[in-house]
């Protein structure tokens, strides 16, 4: 087993480094090189493709996050309407769903019964299912319309995380793939981001390589922690979801995850002195001014005493005078953030968990795949 685990000491660990590869090998063989993507897998007729005028991702767990990230590139990208649910929650509200929309189950084991009952119920409605999917042969790709695998290789530990980046890139696929074929009004776009996903293997090494020191120190500092909060907005937001819920499940800490634009309307009343926050700063490049309005919540916390952890973009500056610690990553547009993002906090997770002496990757009460209702 110690082999297995390349000589990190857990499954978890080796899987967090395993993730410039995950990614890598999720992108590979999808993209050309006149700036075009070859989705062969989608076999879905590209003129019902191109017919469908709403799009909703059903996931639970992990995958439900990479849903959210999904939900914000495919909108954007293809201007399709685009919802995401929680699979158990999808198929008991009477969804509007028909031959017109397309649903994306996400699902790293293919397993997961609540995914997979809302898939049957979805296709019941004359839906078109397309599965992202880390286990070949498994059930929900075996009953879904199309496939799009993700390569990150067998996950061991229960707590997902190359599976989730690589269901982020699979999503970032099928996002630009139907925005390629629905008009090459983004032709331009399309070709320049699919460069940049070849560009985000090398970068989440570099995390790795950077900062992961940096959060590992962080972290065996705050093990006596009650309580950890996550701040994002925009794909920042189902970020620091998934930062909170890796907190939840291996190291038994209470975390939320806030949409940081929702801080005055409550969360903002649980800060009081030396409680960790951990935010996710948006690209200081980016649209919309979000990266001031997040930076002002920063100082707003650090005002009433928050701990404040910090992870922005490399070169920004404006973060460090209300932060206790930053941690810098890479540039990287907007949209692709959570690729560079969610790495130190799986780390931060994982050595807090370590810290208290738990096992990471057979945490207490959770399996790896739920396979009953
Ligand atoms: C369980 C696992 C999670 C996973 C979720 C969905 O709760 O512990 O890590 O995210 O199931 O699993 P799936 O295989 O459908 O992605």
């Amino acid at each position: 087993a110690a082999a297995e685990k390349d000589g990190y000491p857990s499954f978890m660990e080796k899987e967090i480094h395993d993730q410039p590869a995950a990614v890598g090998d999720t992108l590979l063989g999808r993209l050309d090189e006149n700036g075009s993507l070859t989705l062969d897998e989608i076999k879905i007729d590209e003129a019902v493709l191109r017919s469908i005028d709403k799009i909703v991702v059903i996931a639970c767990g992990t995958a439900a996050y990479a849903g959210q990230v999904a939900r914000y590139a495919i909108e954007h990208w293809c201007r399709i309407p685009t919802e995401v649910e929680l699979a158990h929650e999808f198929r008991y509200r009477d969804p509007i769903v028909n031959e017109k929309t397309l649903v994306v189950a996400v699902s790293q084991s293919g397993e997961t019964m609540d995914t997979l009952m809302a898939v049957r119920h979805a296709q019941e409605q004359g839906a078109k299912v397309v599965a992202i999917c880390n286990t070949n042969g498994s059930t929900i790709p075996r009953e879904a319309d199309a496939v799009l695998y993700t390569h990150a290789g067998p996950e061991i530990a229960v707590a997902s995380t190359k599976a989730f980046l690589a269901q982020i890139t699979a999503a970032y696929l099928l996002g630009l793939y139907l925005a390629q074929l629905r008009g090459n009004k983004y032709k331009d776009e399309i070709a320049s981001l699919l460069t940049e996903l070849e560009a985000m293997p090398a970068k989440i090494q570099r995390v790795l390589d950077e900062v992961e020191p940096q959060v590992k120190e962080l972290a065996s500092g705050m093990k006596d922690a009650g309580s950890v909060l996550f701040l994002g907005r925009h794909v920042g937001f189902p970020v620091a979801m998934e930062g909170a819920l890796k907190l939840k499940e291996i190291a038994y800490i209470h975390a939320e995850g806030f949409a940081a634009g929702e801080l005055k309307h409550g969360p903002i009343a649980l800060i009081d002195q030396g409680q960790p926050v951990i935010v996710i700063v948006p690209s200081p490049n980016g649209r919309d001014s979000l990266h001031a309005k997040v930076v002002s919540n920063i100082q707003e916390i650090r005002a009433r005493g928050a701990e404040t952890i910090v992870i922005a973009e490399e070169g920004d500056e404006a973060v460090r005078e209300f932060a206790n610690h930053v941690l810098h990553v890479p540039a990287a547009p907007t949209l692709l953030q959570p690729l560079l993002a969610t790495v130190p906090l799986q780390i931060f997770a994982c050595e807090l968990a370590g810290a208290k002496g738990y096992d990471v990757d057979q945490p207490r009460n959770l399996a790896k795949s739920v396979t009953v209702e």
